[in-house]
């Protein structure tokens, strides 16, 4: 089914499959892979650098949105980004490794490289995509892209020996010069971030226009009224799988604010209205984290932080069946230290997360552990528990 729509007119989110982020001296991380999957959950305990590789991804995604030094800026700057061990600062680098369909394997590679006084430069940045039988490269080193796109029929495009200059401090990214840079920003900025307030979602909300859901939820309500009325339904249905008696969702205006209503059936036949502030947080969550799956213009990978924080553990399963129901088009990676979440997913599907030697490792989970698990005689909750998920050591 080759279809194009209005929000990605080159169908670039088709057949897409992020496969693998490398961390190289980033935060507290020197040298770590994260393979990616369909689901897959990131589990450690706190402050082993689950949220930190999180944060690479959203540096990633901004710098097609804010450029390179704003999005370098919001991560609290260049020098608190770099890894730092025993004192001594390295410089960070980020590869994502991603695959069209059955095309060999693409990638963006980012290496940044510290300056006197906190300052920064791209030391190199490069590109090399395969889409529908075309291949796509550039290098930004110092300053200087070039790029070379080839099509199947044999056209090639190229700037030969002629350079064309990249700002100080910006990424190539930023300026979509050539068609693989534009493919690249896409890559990036279909990387989204959940991280909902539950107090924001149920505030009164300025409408917006925007058509991209706010990570911490405060424009669900304009969101939720942007969806086309199967979306909502399929969204109301899921919803009540988890809190059960949601009947309907609606939007409310009050003055030049709005916010959402929810219809609860609160005893045999008899149904009655909340406004959003009156739903509990862990409603307000759940909503919010369908919606960021179900948004018109859905994400190829959501990374939802800690979805355990006040959603209770029935509601949790079913939130991961429809992580995983959901995964075909939207692929989802969680983080968290939830012994009752880490059972709902496949041993395979998990990445255990630690520190040694001051770094941040990780790994899939040990094949000696695994086996245990695949003959029922353990779960992986219960090993979390005892403390014997063990990574696999290279
Ligand atoms: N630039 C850095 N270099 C080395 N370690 C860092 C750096 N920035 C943060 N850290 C470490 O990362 C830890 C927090 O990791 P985080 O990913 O937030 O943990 P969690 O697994 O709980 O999400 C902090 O304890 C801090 O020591
Ligand atoms: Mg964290």
């Amino acid at each position: 089914m080759a279809m194009t729509s209005p929000s990605d007119p080159f169908r670039i989110q088709q057949g897409l499959k992020y496969l693998r982020l490398h961390i190289t001296n980033f935060l507290s991380y020197q040298s770590a892979v994260l393979d990616l999957a369909d689901l897959v959950a990131l589990v450690g305990p706190n402050a082993t650098g689950k949220s930190n590789a999180v944060a690479a991804i959203k540096l990633l995604r901004e710098i097609p949105i804010h450029g390179l030094p704003i999005a370098i800026a919001r991560r609290g700057g260049f020098d608190q980004l770099r890894h730092r061990s025993s004192g001594r600062p390295y410089n960070p680098a980020l590869r994502l490794d991603f695959q069209f369909d059955n095309e060999p394997i693409s990638y963006y590679e980012l290496k940044l490289r510290g300056l006197e006084g906190k300052r920064y430069e791209v030391k190199q940045e490069r590109g090399s995509i395969f889409l529908r039988g075309d291949r796509y490269t550039f290098i930004n080193k110092g300053g200087e892209l070039t790029y070379n796109e080839k099509e199947e029929g044999g056209a090639v495009h190229t700037n030969g020996d002629r350079k064309i200059p990249v700002p100080v401090g910006q990424s190539a990214v930023s300026f979509p010069a050539t068609f693989g840079i534009y493919i690249v920003t896409r890559i990036l900025q279909l990387m989204q971030t959940v991280e909902i307030n539950p107090a924001l979602v149920g505030e009164l909300q300025e409408p917006s226009s925007t058509r991209e859901f706010e990570p911490d939820g405060s424009n669900a309500a304009s969101m939720f009224e942007e969806l086309n009325s199967e979306t909502r339904s399929e969204l109301v249905d899921e919803l009540a799988a988890i809190v059960p008696g949601i009947r309907r969702i609606e939007l409310r205006r009050l003055a030049d604010k709005v916010t959402l209503a929810f219809v609860q059936e609160v005893s045999q036949g008899k149904r009655r209205e909340f406004l959003a502030k009156q739903m509990s947080d862990g409603t307000l969550r759940a909503f919010s984290i369908l919606l960021s799956m179900l948004q018109e213009n859905r994400p190829a990978l959501l990374v939802i932080e800690e979805p355990e924080i006040a959603i209770h553990l029935g509601a949790l399963r079913t939130l991961v069946d429809i992580f995983r129901q959901q995964s075909e088009s939207t692929q989802v990676l969680i983080t968290t230290h939830s012994a009752d979440i880490v059972d709902t997913i496949d041993i395979d599907a998990l990445r255990v997360v630690w520190t040694e030697d001051g770094a941040s490792r990780i790994a899939p989970v040990a094949e000696h552990t695994r086996e245990p698990v695949r003959q029922g005689l353990i779960t992986p909750g219960q090993l979390l528990r005892s403390d014997s998920l063990d990574p696999e050591l290279s």
